[in-house]
């Protein structure tokens, strides 16, 4: 028992001489290294006579509580004191600015692309996404376009190495995709996404650009509907004072078919340049879906009427801010892209 005092006092004493970590962990080893008189004297208790060895063991318990404890608090001051030390020695200027981290913004056509699917949203329309390659069978014959028939001319379009494997040419198929998905039930979608044509790439046109197709079917609905709905979208993105013009057109895959047009800013020089002297541009292609088109898609055209339309969001940016040239969009100049 006095062995087990004696061995606490030293420990603890020579505890408080250490200085620094070095020295603590050095301590540490002596007492309750392998070899460590800690360790030896617990190992002792075996030479102890038994009636004492309850006695010796609970004192020898409390010895190397008492000096565990004292090692972790020792150890946590000369960590302190080191840091310290550390900071008086050479000081840190937290005062110093940061570099300010340059603040990224979202891609103008992302930007109209979100504007055009916020506003069909709050008109109850679902939002999908199909696939930038496709088939010549849904980017033409089942929109109602057979091989070698002359409408095709309208799309003149990048073939893949793969027979019958084209970039799609416009949204359209993704109608073809939802009313398989769907029929015979309604629908009322928009597909936006990227199209890519073989074009004389001018002001206004593209080789790919994006495009926002929408469809809805059901019983009853009318081109009284496609107008109005059309036209509540015109003036959502548009504003009130914008003039819209539905004109007549032509589509394989619609009957009757209309196109859309905007009147370009008047107040902007480049007007006549960019609408070819009319003061209008296109934004849309639309119609009533053609009956064939429909059974394709799995409806019974007798029961359910529907429409569709497919729009350039580019084009409308273009009309928002009066921007003279198409071919900004995927230049990558920031002195344009700053200006969104
Ligand atoms: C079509 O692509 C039809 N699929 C639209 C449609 C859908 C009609 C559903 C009926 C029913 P069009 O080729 O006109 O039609 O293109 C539609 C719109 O896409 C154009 O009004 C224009 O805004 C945009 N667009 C077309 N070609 C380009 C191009 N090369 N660059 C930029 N935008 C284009």
């Amino acid at each position: 028992m006095d062995e087990l005092k004696s061995l606490e006092q030293t420990g603890l004493a020579e505890l408080r001489a250490c200085a620094d970590e070095p020295a603590l962990k050095a301590w540490h080893t002596r007492f309750f290294g392998d070899k460590g008189s800690m360790k030896a004297a617990l190992a002792g208790i075996g030479k102890v006579p038994k009636d004492q060895r309850a006695a010796y063991g609970q004192e020898a318990n409390r010895v190397k509580v008492a000096l565990e404890a004292g090692y972790a608090q020792a150890l946590a001051t000369a960590k302190r004191q080191a840091l310290e030390a550390s900071l008086a020695a050479d000081p840190l200027d937290v005062t110093l600015p940061g570099r300010p981290a340059p603040r990224g913004r979202l891609h103008p056509a992302t930007q109209v692309m979100r504007q055009v699917t916020r506003a069909f949203a709050d008109m109850g329309f679902q939002v999908f996404r199909s696939r930038e390659v496709e088939t010549d069978q849904l980017n033409f014959e089942l929109l109602n376009m057979p091989e070698h028939h002359p409408a095709r001319d309208m799309w003149d379009t990048f073939f893949t190495d793969t027979p019958g494997v084209v970039l799609r040419t416009h949204t359209s198929p993704g109608q073809i995709h939802v009313m398989r998905r769907f029929a015979p039930h309604p629908v009322r979608a928009i597909l936006p996404g990227m199209c890519y044509r073989n074009e004389a790439i001018s002001t206004r046109s593209e080789i790919q650009f994006l495009q926002v197709e929408g469809l809805v079917v059901g019983e009853g609905a009318t081109m009284a509907d496609l107008k109005g709905t059309l036209t509540a979208f015109a003036r959502r993105l548009f504003g009130p004072d914008r003039q819209v013009r539905i004109r007549s057109s032509y589509f394989p895959f619609t009957e009757p078919s209309i196109e859309v047009d905007i009147d370009w800013p008047a107040d902007d020089p480049n007007r006549d340049r960019l609408t070819k002297g009319t003061g209008w541009l296109e934004i849309l292609g639309a119609g009533m879906v053609h009956p064939a088109v429909l059974r394709n898609g799995g409806y019974d055209p007798d029961r359910v009427t529907g429409f569709a339309f497919g729009m350039g969001p580019q084009r409308m940016l273009m009309l928002q801010r009066a921007i003279d040239d198409i071919r900004l969009f995927w230049g990558n100049d920031l002195r344009f892209l700053r200006q969104f």
